[in-house]
C-alpha cells in the first residue's frame, strides 16, 4: 500500500532563540512521516547553523533569493511547489508583522508570499511583543487572511520572564500538523478501542500482565482523532498520556476491560480490539500477600478470561470489528484463522516479539478481501494508514445497509 500520509512542507525558521527549538521539530515532523524542505532566514543563521537542519533532513538548506543551487533562480516559487504546506516555527514578532503586511524582501517571506499551500505559524516571543497591540493587530490579520496560528504557550521565557509568548514544543507542533493534513475520513464516527495490556492479580501486590507498552492503540486512537471520529479509549495499566480529545477509561483487569468495552458497546460504530488481553486469571486471588512458605512449589490455577472481541463480534448488530493478532511464527496463517474463528471484519497481524512494546511496527491487514502489506513504520504512520483502511472498510459497509 502506497504511503498515503507522506506529506512535504517547508519549515521556515525566522531569528528568534526558539530557533534551535525548530531543529527539534524538524526531527518529529520526520518521525511523522512528513518531508521537510528547511528555509532560513538570515537572523536565524545568526542563532543556528543550517548545518544542522541540513543533517537532520537530509536536504539542503536555503536562505539566499538568487541561491545558485535552484536551476532558474526561482527559488521563491520553486522551493514550495508542490508542497503541502508552509510552517514557520519559529515566527519571530518581526517575520510575523511581515507576513501580515504583504512583505517579500527575503526567501522566506518571499516563499509565503508566492505560495499556493496553507501557511502554518508557530509564534514565539518576549511576552511584551506578543501583547503589544502591533502584534495582536497582525496575527488578527493573518487569522482573517486564513493563516492558522499554533500556540504560543505560556512559561518561562529566554529573557528571564514568565508569560505568553513561548514557541509550542516540538511534540505538540508535530501531531498538530498531522491533524491539519489528515483527511477527516470518520467524521463523527463512533470509535471505541482498547489498548495495552491487562493485569491480573495473583494477591494484593502480584500480578500476571504482558510487555504491551499501549503504544499502537494510543497512536490508533490518536490517527482516529485526526481523522475526525469520536473516540472512546479503554486502556489497560500503561505509562501513556491520554490522547487529547479521547474519552478515556483506565482499567487493570480483563473483567473490567470487558465490563467498559460492554457499557459502550452499542454506541460503537467500529471497534478496535488492540488490548493484549489476558487469555487466563489467577481463580480466586489472594486478599493478602501470599507468604513464602518452606515448600519450594507454589501452583496458580488459572481459568480463562471472555474474549471480548469474539463477544463483540457476535453481537446482533456488531459494529465493524477489528482485532490485533500477535504471532510468533506463521504470522498470516494463524491470523487469518483468528480472523475467522472470531468472525471479525479484519485482522491486523504482526510479529509478537518485533511489535510488543517497540516504536516501530510491521503489519498485514486481513480481510475477505486478502491480504495488505503495511511495510515498517514508526507506530503513529502505521497507525494512520491503519485508519485508512478502516475508513475504506467502513465506507462500504454502509453504502451497502439501506
Ligand atoms: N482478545 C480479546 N479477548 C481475549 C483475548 C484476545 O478481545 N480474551 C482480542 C485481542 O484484543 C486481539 C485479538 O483478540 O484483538 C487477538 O488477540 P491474540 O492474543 O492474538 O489472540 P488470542 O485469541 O488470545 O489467541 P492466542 O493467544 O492463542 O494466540
Amino acid at each position: 500500500m502506497a504511503d498515503i500520509a507522506r506529506k512535504q512542507i517547508v519549515l521556515g525558521v525566522t531569528g528568534g532563540i526558539a530557533a534551535y527549538k525548530a531543529a527539534e521539530v524538524t526531527r518529529e515532523l520526520l518521525r511523522h512521516g512528513i518531508d521537510v524542505q528547511v528555509v532560513m532566514t538570515e537572523a536565524a543563521r545568526g542563532l543556528v547553523t543550517p548545518a544542522t537542519f541540513q543533517a537532520l533532513s537530509g536536504k539542503p538548506v536555503f536562505t539566499d533569493m538568487w541561491d545558485p543551487r535552484v536551476p532558474d533562480n526561482m527559488g521563491h516559487i520553486e522551493l514550495s511547489r508542490g508542497k503541502d504546506a508552509i510552517i514557520v516555527a519559529p515566527a519571530s514578532a518581526d517575520f510575523i508583522a511581515k507576513l501580515a503586511n504583504g512583505l517579500a524582501d527575503d526567501l522566506l517571506s518571499t516563499l509565503c508570499l508566492a505560495r499556493e499551500c496553507p501557511l502554518i505559524v508557530a509564534p514565539a516571543m518576549n511576552r511584551q511583543m506578543w501583547d503589544n497591540p502591533a502584534t495582536r493587530r497582525n496575527i488578527e490579520r493573518l487569522l482573517r487572511d486564513g493563516v492558522a496560528i499554533l500556540g504560543p504557550a505560556s512559561g518561562d521565557q529566554a529573557c528571564g520572564e514568565f508569560g505568553m509568548g513561548r514557541m509550542l514544543e516540538a511534540q505538540a507542533i508535530a501531531p498538530a500538523i498531522t491533524t491539519f493534513f489528515a483527511p477527516k475520513l470518520l467524521r463523527g464516527v463512533r470509535v471505541l478501542i482498547t489498548a495495552g495490556p491487562t493485569f491480573e492479580p495473583i494477591d494484593t501486590v502480584r500480578g500476571i500482565t504482558n510487555r504491551s507498552s499501549g503504544k499502537m492503540g494510543y497512536a490508533i486512537a490518536r490517527a482516529a482523532l485526526d481523522a475526525g471520529a469520536k473516540v472512546t479509549l479503554i486502556s489497560g495499566p500503561v505509562s501513556l498520556a491520554a490522547p487529547a480529545g479521547a474519552e478515556t477509561t483506565r482499567v487493570e483487569t480483563t473483567a473490567q476491560m470487558f465490563e467498559a468495552v460492554k457499557r459502550n458497546a452499542s454506541r460503537a460504530d467500529i471497534y478496535i480490539g488492540v488490548a493484549a488481553v489476558a487469555d487466563y486469571r489467577v481463580d480466586n486471588p489472594r486478599r493478602h500477600k501470599i507468604k513464602k512458605t518452606d515448600r519450594n512449589q507454589l501452583s496458580l490455577r488459572l481459568v480463562p478470561n471472555p474474549d471480548i472481541l469474539a463477544w463483540m463480534a457476535a453481537r446482533p448488530r456488531p459494529p465493524l470489528c477489528v482485532g490485533f493478532a500477535a504471532e510468533s511464527r506463521n504470522v498470516d496463517a494463524h491470523a487469518d484463522e483468528k480472523r475467522r474463528r472470531k468472525k471479525v471484519h479484519l485482522m491486523v497481524a504482526n510479529l509478537a516479539q518485533e511489535a510488543i512494546g517497540a516504536d516501530d511496527n510491521e503489519v498485514t491487514l486481513l480481510d475477505n478481501r486478502g491480504k495488505h502489506r503495511l511495510e515498517r513504520a514508526p507506530k503513529d504512520v502505521v497507525a494512520r494508514q491503519l485508519i485508512a483502511h478502516i475508513a475504506k472498510l467502513y465506507g462500504s459497509r454502509t453504502k451497502r445497509k439501506p
